[in-house]
Order: structure tokens, then C-alpha cells, then sequence
């Protein structure tokens, strides 16, 4: 089946030649194959690989209808989790909602977002916000224990129990969550609540194409089937484009470049370059090796962080995500008087001006020592969007192995959970908190 995503390689020539490329052909297949046939590290967390093909047209009606509920009911709903329980969803609603709808596509139900932190101040602006309307729950925990949606989780219940009563309350909350394990899990049962299930073979950051990411999204007012239908025909394409990427990134790794940024020039893509960046990070960054992943919003970035890439150290390449279409149509208006010398402009649309940045800055970062790949994708629908999920997710899983790291696990992040437990005095953690503060006061 044809996709629209493209993978042009050609401006990394300076840094790496095709036959760098072409030298981890070989790795790249044989990454596929232990993708496909379960035999690589971490093959108990490949529910992803097959899962956009998997998901049944009832599946999607129920998230559908779950979410016309939730409509119907709510002006607002806050969706609650951190990291693959977050960054998915919202990294889709904010590229298909109006910049200024504050995440609806027709003025109907906010997504707003919770959990994803510990700002007190956070909190208290939402709940103030949410104090005295109508609003809804979809939490999301795989594991049913994380610290911070939990706490999101008590102080926005309390808020909804106290506002229409603990019946209504339970018709108004969405768990979604393990099939038998953890508090939320429990709870849920407990309270009565609507429950989704995250396969136990899909990680957190590879979720967004289960009720994790769909339910928001439907929610948001955004066509889920088309996203998934985006998604089954990149899972069904050869994964040609994929792989170049995955090779590419792993031959400028090689060559010296360590740090990857991905670029855009379109303002709705800030999230889904957020997702990215948890992607890469989570399922690269292991054995002390792996590229950075980080990331920049273009023109804006190039007012502050430009001159860095221009000329700064010469380890980084871009990855630029090329729109070809924007959703609407803006013309710049000549002005008679022409104080702003901006006539020259005057009847092109913005997007012309947006695209010559974009070519501009490419070449200038190519002379400048940068390196680039680019995807194109025709434009940021819900259908493109699938496309382009399932691409880095694949491309994700194949660097990995190329890497030589498991990509599907995280042990790393938590380090940060053990220490703050410890100093929270969390039953269970007594030995490591006296440690803990023993160290502290050295
Ligand atoms: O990708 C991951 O596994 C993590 O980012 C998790 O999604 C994140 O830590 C949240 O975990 P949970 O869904 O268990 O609350």
C-alpha cells in the first residue's frame, strides 16, 4: 500500500556518505527480522508492531462512543498521565486543533491535561478553572502506581465528587489502565468506573494508537478512524523509508553527530516533536551511548536558538518534518503606503514566505556544518498523522537494534522515583531514606 511519508537523505553528505548508509542495510533487515519474528531483546513489549491492523472497527466504535458520552456531559475533560500516558494523545490533538481552540476541533469539549507534572500552581489553575462547570476524567496509568497522576487523579475526583456527588462522579471518570494490576486498576473496579485496557505488550510510549491515545483524541472531536486507518497503511507499506532513516541517524551517530534535532516549521508539530523526543530518549538512551533527541519550532527557534546551529559545536543533525500543505489559506495584503517595505510580500501566502525559511535554513545549516534528513508528509491530517506514528515508532524500533540497546524497556527513569520515595518517607523506602538523608547532610 503507497504512504506519503518521505525520507530524503541527500543534504547528509557532508557528514556521511551512501555507503555508510548502505553498510547497516544488512543490521537494518536483520533489526526488522527480529522485530517481526520476536527474537530481539525486550520481544515482550512488540504489541505496537501489529497493533494498528489489530484494532477492530467495534473497538473504535466503543472508544467513539465512550467519547460522544463524555461530549455530551462535559465542556471540559482533563486528561490525566505523564510521559507515554501523556505525550501521544496530546502531541495529536494539538496538531489538529485550531492554535487557538485550547485543544477542541469545533468549539466543543477542551481536552485540557493534568498529571504530567507537580506544579502546585498547575494544579490550582485547573481546578480553579474546572470549579463550578461541567467537566469529565480520562485517567491514564499502565502501571496504576505513578506518583504524579495519582496525586492529579485525588485532587480532581475530589473536586468532581464534591460538584455533582460520587454517583454522577463515576459516570464522568475513564480509567484506562492494566487488565488486573495496580491501584488504579483497583479503584477503578472499586468505584465503578468505564475502563480501558493497555495491552501488557505495549509500552507506554508506543500507546498512542490505543485507547491511551484514542480516547482523548475522539474526545477532542478528532476522527480516530482515520488516524488509525493512516497508521494500518504505513504498517502495510514496505518499510524502506523507515529504514533509511533509522541507518542514517545510526551512520551520523557514527560519524561523530550526537545530537539529533528535529525541526519544524509549523507550530502544531511542537507536541508531536515532544513525543518524538520521548521515543528516542526512552528507548535509545541506555549502555551510555545514543543520540540526544532534542528538538525546535521553527522561525521561532531560529531567533534563539539559530545561531547555535549555525556555528556552534558541529555534533548535531537536523531532522526536518516538511508539511507540503497548511488547512488554511492566509494572504499577505498589499499596503499603498508600503512603510513596512513589506510589498514585495504582498498577495503571496504565508506558507510561501514559511516554505523559503524552511529551504533558506536548510542550506544555510548544511553550509554551516549541519547535516539534514527530511520527511515530508503532504499535510498534518488525521490520516497523515497515523502514517507518521507508526514511521518513527518502526524506524524507533529498528534504530534501537541498530544501536545495540533493548528499546522497548526503561530502567533508568527510576532513579529519580527511588530518591524521591526515600525523601518523602513512602512505606517500603525507610532504609533508602535514611541513606538518602544521610547523604544529604554530608
Ligand atoms: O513510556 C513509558 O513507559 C513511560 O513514559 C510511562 O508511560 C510513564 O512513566 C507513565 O507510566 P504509567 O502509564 O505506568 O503511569
Amino acid at each position: 500500500m503507497a504512504t506519503a511519508i518521505n525520507v530524503d537523505v541527500k543534504a547528509t553528505k557532508a557528514a556521511i556518505g551512501e555507503n555508510d548508509i548502505d553498510a547497516l542495510a544488512a543490521q537494518a533487515a536483520s533489526a526488522v527480522e527480529k522485530l517481526e519474528k520476536g527474537t530481539g531483546e525486550g520481544s515482550g513489549f512488540l504489541g505496537w508492531l501489529h497493533l494498528p491492523s489489530s484494532i477492530t472497527p467495534a473497538r473504535l466504535d466503543e472508544i467513539e462512543a465512550v467519547a460522544a458520552h463524555m461530549r455530551h456531559h462535559c465542556d471540559y475533560v482533563v486528561a490525566i498521565g505523564i510521559g507515554g500516558s501523556y505525550l501521544g494523545a496530546k502531541a495529536v490533538i494539538e496538531a489538529l486543533s485550531s492554535s487557538f481552540s485550547a485543544y477542541s476541533r469545533d468549539g466543543g469539549t477542551r481536552v485540557l491535561f493534568a498529571g504530567n507534572n507537580i506544579g502546585e500552581d498547575y494544579m490550582h489553575d485547573l481546578m480553579e478553572l474546572l470549579r463550578g462547570r461541567r467537566f469529565g476524567i480520562v485517567v491514564i496509568s499502565k502501571s496504576g502506581t505513578t506518583t504524579e497522576p495519582a496525586i492529579a487523579f485525588r485532587l480532581l475526583k475530589d473536586l468532581l465528587e464534591s460538584q455533582v456527588g460520587k454517583a454522577e462522579a463515576a459516570k464522568l471518570i475513564v480509567a484506562i489502565t492494566d487488565s488486573s494490576r495496580g491501584a488504579l486498576r483497583h479503584l477503578a473496579d472499586k468505584e465503578g468506573y468505564k475502563t480501558f485496557v493497555i495491552p501488557d505488550n505495549v509500552g507506554g510510549r508506543y500507546s498512542v494508537l490505543t485507547p491511551v491515545g484514542l480516547l482523548p483524541v475522539a474526545i477532542a472531536g478528532h476522527d480516530i478512524k482515520a488516524l488509525v486507518a493512516g497508521a494500518v497503511e504505513m504498517e502495510q507499506a514496505p518499510d524502506d523509508a523507515a529504514r533509511l532513516y533509522a541507518q542514517t541517524r545510526n551512520a551520523l551517530y557514527r560519524a561523530g553527530k550526537k545530537i539529533e534535532i528535529l525541526v519544524n516549521f509549523c507550530p502544531r508539530l511542537h507536541y508531536l516533536a515532544e513525543w518524538w523526543k520521548q521515543l528516542y530518549g526512552e528507548s535509545e538512551g541506555k549502555g551510555h551511548k545514543a543520540l540526544f533527541p532534542a528538538a525546535v519550532d521553527d522561525t521561532t527557534d531560529l531567533h534563539s536558538m539559530g545561531q547555535w546551529i549555525q556555528d556552534g559545536e558541529r555534533t548535531i543533525f537536523e531532522t526536518v518534518i516538511s508539511v507540503g500543505a497548511q488547512q488554511h489559506t492566509v494572504v499577505i495584503p498589499h499596503d499603498d503606503a508600503d512603510l513596512d517595505g513589506l510589498n514585495y510580500l504582498a498577495g503571496k501566502r504565508i506558507d510561501e514566505v514559511n516554505k523559503m525559511a524552511e529551504l533558506g535554513t536548510r542550506i544555510a545549516h548544511v553550509d554551516g556544518g549541519v547535516p539534514n534528513i527530511v520527511i515530508s508528509v503532504p499535510e498534518v491530517t488525521e490520516r497523515y498523522l497515523g502514517q507518521l506514528i507508526y514511521f518513527f515508532e518502526k524506524a524507533c524500533g529498528i534504530s534501537g537494534y541498530l544501536l545495540g540497546v533493548n528499546p522497548f524497556d526503561q530502567p533508568g527513569v527510576e532513579g529519580y522515583k527511588r530518591n524521591m520515595f526515600a525523601l518523602l518517607n513512602k512505606p517500603g523506602y525507610e532504609a533508602q531514606s535514611a541513606a538518602m538523608k544521610a547523604k544529604l547532610h554530608k
